[in-house]
């Protein structure tokens, strides 16, 4: 059991947004290697349409991949119900589901308004399978490129809808928008209205306030955080969006802290490299993997 849940992205969030493609070979020897890490949740892909993010084709082929690592929880992005039932089809445990409390970017994103977007989570979450987890993800919950301003009751008015009947809802500053007192506020406020529904805070890192927000959610108890090895990611329908927390950095800062992740840094270090490998021309952040481990280092117990 570790303090913190960290669920790697980057397969998703990450290649969806990279400017080069990576082989179905490499997504799956990277995700073997997050694996080994010891990376118990990843988001492996997502099912969209393959003309709309060619980068996706594959997921279902890396899905079937994925479960056969064991102990790994695969969780796969979709954006109606023809997404999810191709992610039941294929095996993920999880799926998650991009809402946007912001009218223009759910209109960009999925071209349906929030409400329904809402509606079709509805639909998939009476048709799921006992063991599949549903996930609402309140997507530019911080504010919007597209938009500006989201209003704080608007973000907590889908997390309600969505806690209605989703297993697990995550709150997302899609576009990195946010601040640490935005963050504390917004994360008191969801968590009042649906208490422990109130799962992962995914934070990108754009603005380079990631890790000030993502110690900001767990001062306010939230234990799920998603990131992406390198910082890669992205949304490609929300301009200006780039990469997630970075989860070399992440796993650092919270190690540090004694507060552990499960995450077995060197090994992460070397799944690192199988990424580059794979994408060799895409380029990859994070402080900590250039700048090595300090030598007064020590894991969390
Ligand atoms: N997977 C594969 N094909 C799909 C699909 C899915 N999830 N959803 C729809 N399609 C197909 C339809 O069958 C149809 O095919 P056809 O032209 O051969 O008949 C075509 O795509 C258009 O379907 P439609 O329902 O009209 O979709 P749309 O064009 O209105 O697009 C979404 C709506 C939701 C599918 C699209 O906006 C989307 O995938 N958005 C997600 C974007 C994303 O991944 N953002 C980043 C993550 S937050
Ligand atoms: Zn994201």
């Amino acid at each position: 059991m570790s303090d913190v849940y960290i669920c790697e992205v980057g397969p998703r969030d990450g290649l969806q947004n990279a400017k080069h493609r990576m082989s179905t070979e490499a997504k799956q020897a990277w995700i073997a290697a997050l694996a080994r890490a010891g990376m118990k949740e990843i988001e492996v892909g997502s099912f969209v349409p393959p003309k709309l993010i060619p980068a996706m084709a594959d997921t279902g082929d890396i899905v079937r991949f994925a479960r056969g690592l064991p102990g790994v929880k695969v969780v796969a992005l979709a954006p109606n119900l023809k997404g999810f039932q191709r992610a039941v089809e294929a095996g993920a445990h999880k799926v998650t589901f991009p809402v946007s409390a912001s009218h223009a970017h759910s209109l960009s994103n999925v071209r349906m308004t929030p409400d329904q977007m809402v509606d079709e989570v509805r639909k998939c979450a009476e048709l799921a399978p006992s063991g599949v987890e549903i996930e609402g993800a309140v997507a530019t919950a911080f504010g919007c490129t597209l938009q500006g301003e989201v209003p704080e009751d608007e973000v907590v008015r889908i997390a309600e809808r969505l806690a209605g009947f989703c297993d697990a809802v995550a709150i997302a500053d899609t576009v990195g928008y946010a601040n640490p007192a935005q963050i504390r506020r917004v994360f008191r406020r969801v968590k009042a209205a649906i208490g422990p529904k109130l799962e992962a805070a995914h934070l990108h890192n754009t603005r380079g306030l990631g890790l000030a927000n993502a110690l900001a959610a767990y001062e306010e108890g939230v234990r799920h955080f998603d990131s992406s090895m390198g910082g890669l990611g992205g949304c490609p329908f929300a301009p200006g969006a780039s990469g997630n927390v970075v989860t070399e950095d992440l796993v650092f800062m919270f190690e540090s802290m004694g507060v552990s992740t499960g995450i077995d840094f060197a090994k992460l270090l070397e799944a690192r490299e199988v990424l580059v490998r794979g994408i060799p021309e895409e380029p990859v952040y994070g402080h900590t993997p250039v700048a090595g481990l300090p030598k007064t280092f020590r894991a969390a117990a």
